[in-house]
């Protein structure tokens, strides 16, 4: 089946961004919240997300125009009667998700796909949810969805060959790269990067070196854009933290023991740029170091 209408479960963060892609591939997308309002703000960050390409000379304001019109909202799980395949981007909560998918398995034709962006809720324990089980598999894309070009493909324990092959031409049609990652706790990406920041926290709390150092050698010795406690802030302490538990549950090994300063921090209530406090100081609309912390 040609995939032309694609819904997406879920306007925030992660669902706003897999529709703005979706829409601006070619796709009908119907993104679907709880709430008109909640629609309405992840439809007003895709066109300021748009106006900025505009800037850019990337796109015109009539595509910027063509790309919203293929965007239809929706506060009901009904309008999934004409989806042709489903990315679900609700809340990480098993019941949450559990009470979407059975829905949407009693709405759906029987041949489409559901494929759920989770990051840390096993995908064959998901696809107990639906009966068609063949027919469900993750689909781990990362975060701003626009900008990185990877998406993690994950199929369960009963995932058919034919719903992985759709899911990666979709992702590929979207202009994601694909890797197949089996169904492990963290998946790919989350379990490098923890055992990567675990030694970041070593490090830190043996007073190696400053914060900022480390930061700023992960950036201009390894070369990554972000050191690791800017990219910490910028997605979410409390959410880097559930990265941990996760893998901690699902490995019970020490290396992935969530580290202390990132639970002080949490209990704290700094959680980075979200809340204007995390590793920085972002109260004054500027990164700065903070010297009111007992690290
Ligand atoms: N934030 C990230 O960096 C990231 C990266 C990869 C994967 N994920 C995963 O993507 C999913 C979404 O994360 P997010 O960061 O976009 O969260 P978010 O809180 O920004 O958005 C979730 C949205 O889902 C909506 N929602 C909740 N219940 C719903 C329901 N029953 N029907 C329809 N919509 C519902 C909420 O109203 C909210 O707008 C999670 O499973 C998360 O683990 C997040």
């Amino acid at each position: 089946m040609a995939i032309k209408k694609i819904m997406v479960v879920g306007a925030g963060l992660m669902g706003s961004g897999i529709s703005q892609v979706a829409a601006q591939a070619g796709y009908n997308v119907i993104m679907n919240d709880v709430k008109s309002e909640l629609v309405g703000k992840g439809l007003k960050v895709i066109a300021k997300n748009l106006d900025g390409q505009i800037k850019k000379e990337k796109i015109t304001a009539d595509d910027k125009n063509a790309i919203l019109s293929r965007i239809v909202q929706s506060i009901s799980l009904d309008d999934a009667k004409q989806a042709d395949f489903v990315i679900e981007a609700a809340f990480e909560n098993f019941e949450v998700k559990k009470s979407i998918f059975e829905k949407l398995d009693a709405l759906c034709p029987p041949e489409v796909i559901f494929a759920s962006n989770t990051s840390s809720i096993p995908i064959t324990s998901l696809a107990t949810t639906v009966k068609r089980s063949d027919k469900f598999i993750g689909m781990h894309f990362f975060s701003p969805v626009p900008v990185m070009k990877l998406v993690e493909v994950i199929p369960g324990l009963k995932t058919s060959p034919e719903t992985i092959k759709v899911t990666e031409e979709l992702a590929v049609s979207l202009k994601k790269d694909t890797v197949r990652v089996k169904d492990v706790p963290g998946f790919l990406v989350n379990r490098i990067n923890a055992a990567f920041r675990a030694e970041v926290f070593n490090c830190l709390l043996e007073g190696v070196a400053t914060l900022e150092d480390i930061d700023k050698a992960v950036k201009l010795g390894l070369n990554h854009p972000m050191g690791p406690f800017e990219l910490n802030d910028a997605v979410g302490i409390d959410i880097g933290l559930n990265v941990f538990k996760t893998l901690y549950e699902g490995y019970k090994d020490p290396k992935f023991r969530p580290p202390l300063l990132m639970e002080k921090i949490v209990q704290a209530g700094d959680l980075g740029k979200k809340t204007g406090k995390g590793w920085y100081d972002y109260t004054s609309g500027e990164k700065k170091p903070r010297k009111d912390l007992n690290l």
